[in-house]
């Protein structure tokens, strides 16, 4: 029963010291942010794009941005929707237990913002933030509207290294401000809330798998099977904009 799956859930979250949660493209589907994986999938329908992204960008990045500007493929549908996208439930059930107290942080692998629109403060955005643009030699973050796009690729203001869109391309290291976050939250924790992520790309995929690894307890919510299911303390089905606040609820009664 879910209801039950849900009620268990609450009480190891209230149970556990330091809880964390991670988040995957499954959150943000009900903003009608279209996941990639799996039904529904990006990449599921238009294929997955090159594993050597960013190697491809470094050696031309004047033709990263003007593929950009064409919006051509998935990317011009990815773009429109991360537009136009607004928090649900989910987004705010998480903000909510962050308020509380009983989330610590969070780790997204999205970068569709919504998260911090809702009101969570403790995020990691483990593949960056669409909204923004990152200089890839001094890491500094730009604001959209900072940065001109008259020339390309554009040039850091601080230090004139080259900038590109702040989301991790494939092929790209994590940028080592936000891996060493993840990782000190990730050693923190003794519990992990898994929502809407297949848990297929490394390294976020690890974490739980860490957690658990340490005797932590790992929760995860989604609507179908995934990689972590088998090592997963409670595995609810179900989709996060429902789920998520009657967790909420359940904590919230419990306290
Ligand atoms: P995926 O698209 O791989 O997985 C989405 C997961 O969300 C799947 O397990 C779905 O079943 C689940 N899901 C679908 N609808 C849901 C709903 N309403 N509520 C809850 N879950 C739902 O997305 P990620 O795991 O985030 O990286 O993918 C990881 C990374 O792969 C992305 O960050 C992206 C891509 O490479 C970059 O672009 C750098």
């Amino acid at each position: 029963m879910i209801k039950e799956d849900i009620d268990r859930a609450a009480s190891l979250m209230l149970a556990s010291d330091y809880v964390v949660g991670l988040t995957g493209a499954g959150i943000s589907v009900e903003s009608g942010i279209r996941p990639f994986r799996g039904p529904g999938g990006l990449w599921t329908e238009y294929g997955e794009p090159p594993m050597d992204g960013y190697q491809r960008f470094l050696a031309d990045p004047k033709r990263h941005w003007e593929q950009i500007s064409r919006k051509d493929g998935y990317l011009g549908e990815l773009y429109k929707a991360l537009e136009g996208a607004k928090p649900h439930p989910a987004h705010y059930a998480l903000a909510e237990l962050e308020e509380l107290g009983v989330l610590k942080y969070l780790i997204t692998q999205n970068v569709d913002n919504l998260h911090r629109a809702a009101g969570s403060k403790k995020v990691a955005e483990i593949h960056g933030n669409f909204f923004r643009m990152r200089c890839i030699q001094c890491n500094s973050r730009y604001e959209q509207e900072e940065i001109s796009l008259e020339s390309i690729p554009p040039l850091c203001p601080k230090c004139a290294g080259i900038i590109k869109t702040d989301g991790v391309m494939f092929g790209e290291p994590i940028p080592l401000d936000v891996l060493e976050v993840c990782q000190r939250e990730v050693g923190n924790s003794d519990c992990i809330l898994s929502v809407g992520t297949s848990a297929f790309v490394y390294p976020a995929a690890g974490f739980p798998k860490q957690v658990k690894r340490n005797g932590g307890v790992l929760i995860e919510i989604g609507p179908y099977e995934t990689e972590l299911t088998a090592l997963c303390d409670i595995s609810i089905r179900g989709k996060a904009g429902k789920v998520l606040p009657q967790l909420v609820d359940s904590v919230k009664f419990k306290l």
